[in-house]
């Protein structure tokens, strides 16, 4: 979702602007925008579509030492050039990107603004005019930057350019990401650390509500109420070559082939000396101390939730409810007596799992964040935090960090159950290294699935998914992840629950994608597939080694029952990306879709 970079050095900053505009472009945009200052004022480049398209229209002879640049996703208006930002005040004097939402932008705009015309739909456009209007009264900049903010309600990170001091960018975060990147004779400020590891890879980390006076060589961080701040800066551990594609035509691709390698990794990041696996005792302490679990999350992390809920029921004995994030929020269910909260999210910035993250650390409970993103704002605000170590993911299509967020809450699972004296029958470790490998040899069977993709995907209009139990959670992800990127009309369904109203939907070749890894239910969901296929459905089932049938489509490789949804979610990941490219959709950049959404 929207992103912000940042530049003020000694090097014309456009191309810096604009190579951090591309770095930023997996998180989702609909338009960007850049502004650049020199002696000669502000000028501002936007456009709606592709930072292509924005590169296009931007004058090279234009040079610039400050600079600040925007992709937006839009929320207030629909996507447009008017709309798209750097957005500046009625005299242009004050030119301002946000990433956020201003929930009382619409107050502010009748208590201070009638006498202004504005030019665009935006909530930002209603910052910026503010600023100018108390900067006319007489404040200095920074003193109508602070009076403007202490106004805001809701989420902003934000990047301000004074025409009138080239030698500055003023910035201030509040519950959006935000990061000020430190070099040598320059400073950079981005939405990301990935935006300017072109630059620098020394990042400072900023706090809700304060302002930072950003210069070529200072950077001062106050905050709202003017004491000067001193913090350490970080090193962003990230290498260049994790955020470029390689010879991959996709980075979503990239990222399930990653996907052996990552498993492997984390088993050696939470593994000790002598090979055990390890968690922080003080989360083991945490896990033992509740009388239930509440796993938070959204989108492919929720689907992650449900499967780590058996994994920490049936591992380590320990009730666990999964919820969606944006509904938990505003309908709290009855809690236990002494929950414990588990955030799971790749980002670390979702604003929906937020929200819940703020409201139960007021009712004074405890959380744990399992996140791929280290520093990030789940985080940082969770008292504890396990890491993925998927390395970044770029496509909005999440994959690596699904099968990531399960390896993690199966060693979780593992941890604590032994812990408590409950010994597992197997070997995690083994078995990991056996999942591991199982997913490699399903990266070597693309072409096998491309022709599954190409025979049941490449010109339907709905596509079902159905499983039981743990397999019904890995067909909603394979339907998430068929919708997300194919934008076919996909599903997923529990296999028992399609004779109460599903079926209805079943028509002469309806694609049904089933999945039967499960002894237990092997049966019943075969059952399942013949009621849909005798009312013209086309089934497609896939089963798991040593439950295989012949009627089966593909077979993955034999693992652990329990861990049967890291590997079966392969083929469901693989078959998304062929039909998305039978379909000529963009992969990695689905329409109206953010990596990262940080708005609720
Ligand atoms: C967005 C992404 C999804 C992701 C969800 C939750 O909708 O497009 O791929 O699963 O957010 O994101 P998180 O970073 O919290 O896991």
């Amino acid at each position: 979702m929207c992103g912000i970079v940042g530049y003020i050095g000694n090097n014309d900053s456009k191309e810096i602007l604009l190579r951090g505009l591309e770095k930023l472009e997996y998180r989702g945009y609909d338009s960007a925008g850049i502004a650049i200052m020199n002696d000669n004022g502000v000028h501002v480049f936007k456009e709606k579509g592709r930072i292509a398209d924005l590169r296009s229209i931007v004058d090279q002879s234009v040079q610039a030492h400050t600079g600040i640049g925007h992709t937006r996703w839009a929320t207030h208006g629909v996507p447009s050039q008017l709309n798209a930002h750097p957005h500046q005040s009625a005299s242009s004097r004050f030119t301002l990107v946000h990433n956020g939402v201003i929930e009382n932008y619409d107050l502010l705009k009748r208590e201070y603004l009638q006498g202004v015309t504005l030019k665009s739909d935006t909530d930002t456009e209603v910052i910026v005019q503010i600023i100018e209007l108390f900067m006319n009264d007489g404040l200095t900049v920074k003193e109508a930057f602070r009076k403007t903010l202490s106004l805001l309600k809701g989420s902003y990170a934000l990047a301000l350019l004074d025409e009138e001091d080239n030698e500055t960018i003023y910035v201030a975060k509040n519950k959006s990401p935000l990061l000020v990147g430190l070099g040598d004779d320059f400073n950079v400020v981005a939405s990301d650390a990935m935006a300017m590891l072109q630059v620098t890879n020394q990042f400072v980390e900023l706090m809700d509500k304060e302002i930072v006076i950003v210069k070529k060589d200072e950077v001062t961080i106050e905050t709202l109420s003017g004491d000067v701040m001193t913090r350490a800066p970080f090193t962003a551990e990230l290498d260049a070559s994790d955020i470029e594609k390689g010879t991959y035509p996709h980075y979503m691709l990239k990222e399930i082939d990653e996907q052996p390698l990552v498993i492997r990794r984390i088993v050696q990041k939470y593994q000790n000396e002598q090979g055990a696996l390890t968690i922080d005792p003080e989360i083991i302490n945490a896990m033992n101390e509740t009388d239930r679990i509440y796993i938070i999350a959204a989108g492919t992390s929720y689907h992650a939730g449900l499967v780590g809920k058996q994994f920490i029921e049936k591992i380590a004995n320990v009730p666990v409810e999964v919820h969606i994030s944006s509904e938990f929020g505003y309908n709290i269910p009855l809690l236990s007596e002494n929950p414990l909260f588990i955030f799971i999210s790749q980002s670390g910035e979702t604003a929906d799992s937020r929200a819940v993250l703020v409201e139960i650390k007021e009712m004074g409970y405890k959380a744990l964040t399992i996140t791929n993103v280290p520093g990030s704002t789940l985080s940082r605000e969770a008292d504890y935090t396990l890491l993925l170590h998927a390395g970044p993911e770029i496509a909005v299509a999440s994959t690596k960090a699904y099968t990531a967020q399960l390896a993690v809450l199966a060693i979780l699972a593992e941890v604590t159950g032994k812990s408590r004296g409950i010994d597992l029958d197997f070997d995690l470790v083994h078995e990991l290294g056996i999942a591991a490998n199982a997913i490699e040899v399903l990266c070597d069977s693309k072409e096998e699935i491309e022709a599954i993709a190409r025979e049941y995907l490449a010109t339907t209009r709905n596509a079902f998914f159905i499983g039981r139990g743990i397999d019904f959670y890995v067909g909603l992800e394979g339907a998430l992840k068929l919708k997300e990127i194919s934008y076919i009309q996909a599903e997923g369904f529990a296999g028992g629950e399609l004779k109460h109203g599903t079926i209805a939907l079943i028509e002469n070749g309806t694609p049904v994608i089933a999945l039967a890894t499960q002894e237990s239910v092997n049966l019943s969901i075969r059952g399942n597939v013949k009621e849909v296929a005798a009312r013209g459905a086309n089934p497609c089932i896939i089963s798991m080694k040593g439950l295989e049938m012949e009627e089966d489509r593909f077979v993955i490789p034999e693992v652990h029952s329990l861990l049967t949804p890291l590997i079966s979610v392969i083929p469901m990941q693989l078959i998304a990306y062929y039909a998305a490219l039978h379909r000529e959709c963009d992969v990695d950049k689905p329409r109206n879709l953010a990596k990262s959404v940080t708005v609720e």
